[in-house]
């Protein structure tokens, strides 16, 4: 069911992508999304060596024999990232997928992995850089929408206006991102154009997600109104769960803190504490509007399988 350009491309039974999540997209949460039937994507931003990134590596193979990918990530950060150690290992350790993320495409880079036999795919947030993309040979691109969670971009396009659009305007399949978290969102997708999705927000409250299980329980009882756009100041806008920590960075933007000031109340290492730890207010978590629409932990298995039997039930009922 749902056979696409996209599970023939990567080699996967549904159409569907484990978005990479920093500090979170480790190698037991993305075997576990492989070996669900989809495609587990590796956060290689969230190593700091490059033997520990190897050593990742190795533990997704020895976990999985399912395809994999890694996302590298283009995204200003306060720790300077060396995309070409992260490269290296990727080449060495046979990684089939990769996918890179941020805005512009990264031409030279993306060159270079389809050379040496590596499938790619480029995340971006407008319909031009999805061209910039194509033009530089990606096998795929994601499109995510600005009710997404995570670095949504300055321009606030909705999956439901960015997927239609770039599906008309490549040849190369689509994927969409933001916002999609049941078997409704998937069909929707398909439906648009899309040849399958990436979801963020909806593993995180599986039982895999290496997450503290209160944070789990917050995410599910969080409502649509839960989440806010922060760091827009920096023309790094992020959807965020609307906890005291993301509250606190708007706050700073509102009141226009400086470059440090804001950077610092968003810093990575209250996520971890939070995520580690479970103090809620430690810092913050990108997050979708969607997550009104996730109301249990469950295995990541689980959520793969129920999401492809809903979007065919429903298939079916509109097909009579
Ligand atoms: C907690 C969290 C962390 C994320 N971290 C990253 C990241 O480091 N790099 C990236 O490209 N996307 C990141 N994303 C975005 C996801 O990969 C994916 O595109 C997005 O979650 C899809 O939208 P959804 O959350 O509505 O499903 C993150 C998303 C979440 C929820």
């Amino acid at each position: 069911m749902f056979k696409t350009r996209i599970t023939e491309l990567f080699q996967i039974e549904y159409p569907i992508v484990g978005g990479c999540m920093m500090h979170i997209s480790g190698p037991e949460f993305v075997a576990a999304i492989s070996d669900a039937g989809a495609l587990g994507l590796m956060a290689s931003a969230m190593y700091p060596s490059q033997d520990q990134f190897r050593q990742a590596v190795r533990r997704v193979k020895s976990l999985t024999d399912r395809p994999f990918g890694v996302n590298l990530s283009l995204f200003p950060a306060m720790r300077p990232i060396d995309n070409e150690l992260y490269v290296e290992v990727i080449l060495e350790e046979g990684v089939p997928i990769v996918e890179t993320s941020g805005h512009r495409p990264p031409e030279e880079l993306l060159t270079y992995l389809r050379s040496a036999g590596i499938r790619t795919m480029h995340k971006c947030v407008s319909l031009r850089h999805t061209l910039s993309a194509q033009r530089a040979g990606v096998d795929a691109v994601t499109v995510f929408g600005s009710e997404g969670g995570g670095h949504i971009g300055e321009y606030g396009l909705t999956t439901m206006t960015l997927v239609p659009l770039a599906a008309d305007a490549l040849d190369i399949p689509v994927l969409a991102a933001g916002g999609i978290v049941d078997g409704r969102g998937l069909l929707a997708a398909l439906a648009l154009g899309a040849e399958g999705v990436t979801i963020g927000t909806r593993l995180l409250v599986t039982d895999e997600c290496p997450i503290h299980r209160d944070l789990k329980e917050a995410l599910a009882a969080a409502t649509e109104l839960d989440t806010l756009p922060i760091l827009g100041s920096l023309h790094n806008t992020l959807r965020a769960w609307r906890n005291p920590a993301a509250l606190r960075v708007a706050e700073l933007e509102a009141q226009g803190a400086g470059l440090f000031e804001i950077v610092s109340a968003a810093a990575g290492a209250g996520s971890k504490r939070m995520y580690d730890e479970g103090e809620l207010d430690a810092g913050v978590i990108a997050c979708s509007q969607s997550i009104g629409l996730v109301t249990e932990i469950k295995p990541v298995a689980q959520v793969i399988r129920t999401i492809v039997r809903e979007a065919a039930a429903i298939l079916g009922r509109l097909a009579e």
